[in-house]
């Protein structure tokens, strides 16, 4: 699995961002090497092909052209670093797990964004350890790691309510102002969220395996708990959850609201063309709840043209 590397070299090369930054590509290959090594690729889910699937998604974003004529080269290089890194060294359980079981990282980052926290430190550690910015002046390398930690922690899917409020507001009040640094940086963030949870957004065929790789990790995490006997976190429970609820769970409540405020902020073809995936896979994922969906499918019988609702509708 060398996708994640070969993609964030030709993405760094494809901007400009090597000769730009005065990068050794001796360091920035070693730098690629040992990031990809850190992720844990017997984890179903949170592997460098999904850090690899985020770092595609956000060059995307990166190129719609509201945040293309606007983003800095290091805005850019900030963007693409913190998709390849922002899962870094992940242990394929999530913070509860580390809660309850008193994993010394629970304890290290005081049970707040611990998988974040780690993720970022791991991604400072590396940058150190291979003095990829050595060659900055120290000022701006410590500041390119503090926003790479701003980024890799607006990821966490727990405090999504909190961004998505803000960027709801300043949407309706029109105030973003891509001129402002801080304003670009809240994009970013924004972009790195929706890059990282752009699965339901994809073709069915890639959305779907997508969704079967996330509930095995989180099946698997269900496994380890009944093991030891802990109580079975929300979404684990393998008797009691399918692929179809938790996926439809997410996508209602957690990426549909994110997406339809990006298409707010960058109306464009691709994101009309996620709404549009998202809306069809999360029919695909209905019309497999063969009990649940009943209301819904006699819904279906009397008026089925209700399914051939044009792309980018927003009635699912
Ligand atoms: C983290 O949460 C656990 C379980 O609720 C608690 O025992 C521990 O004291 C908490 N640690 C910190 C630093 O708050
Ligand atoms: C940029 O936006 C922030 C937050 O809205 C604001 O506090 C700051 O004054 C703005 N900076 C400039 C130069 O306009
Ligand atoms: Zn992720």
């Amino acid at each position: 699995m060398i996708c994640l590397i070969s993609l964030t070299l030709y993405l760094l090369t494809h901007y400009g961002l090597i000769e730009l930054f005065q990068l050794d590509m001796v360091k920035v290959r070693r730098f690629l090497v040992l990031v990809q090594e850190d992720y844990h690729n017997h984890n179903p889910y949170h592997n460098s092909v999904h850090a690899a699937d985020v770092t595609q998604a956000m060059h995307c974003y990166l190129k719609e052209p509201k945040l293309a004529k606007s983003l800095t080269s290091c805005d850019v290089l900030l963007g693409l670093l913190a998709a390849a890194t922002h899962d870094l060294d992940h242990p394929g359980v999530n913070q509860p797990f580390l809660v309850k079981t008193n994993h010394y990282l629970a304890a290290l980052y005081r049970n707040t964004s611990v998988l974040e926290n780690h993720h970022w430190r791991s991604a400072v550690g590396l940058l150190r350890e291979t003095e990829l910015f050595s060659h900055l002046p120290t000022e701006d390398s410590l500041n390119m790691e503090r926003q790479l930690g701003s980024l890799i922690l607006a990821t966490d899917i727990s405090r999504q309510n909190e961004y998505l409020s803000k960027f709801r507001t300043h949407l309706d009040q029109e105030d973003l102002c891509l001129g402002n640094t801080s304003h670009r940086h809240f994009v970013l963030q924004m972009a790195l969220k929706c890059a990282d949870i752009c699965n339901p957004c994809r073709p069915w065929e890639l959305s779907k395996q997508w969704s079967e790789k996330v509930t095995e990790e989180f099946f698997h995490q269900g496994d380890i708990e009944k093991k030891h006997k802990l109580e079975v976190s929300p979404l684990c429970d393998s008797e009691t959850n399918s692929i179809a609820d938790v996926q439809i769970g997410f996508m209602t409540y957690v990426v549909e609201p994110l997406f339809a405020e990006w298409a707010r902020f960058s109306d464009t073809r691709l994101s009309q063309t996620m709404l549009g995936h998202l809306c069809l896979n999360k029919a695909s994922w209905n019309a497999m709840q063969p009990e649940e969906a009943e209301g819904e499918q006699a819904a279906a019988t009397e008026e089925p043209s209700s399914r051939a609702l044009p792309q980018g509708s927003q009635e699912c």
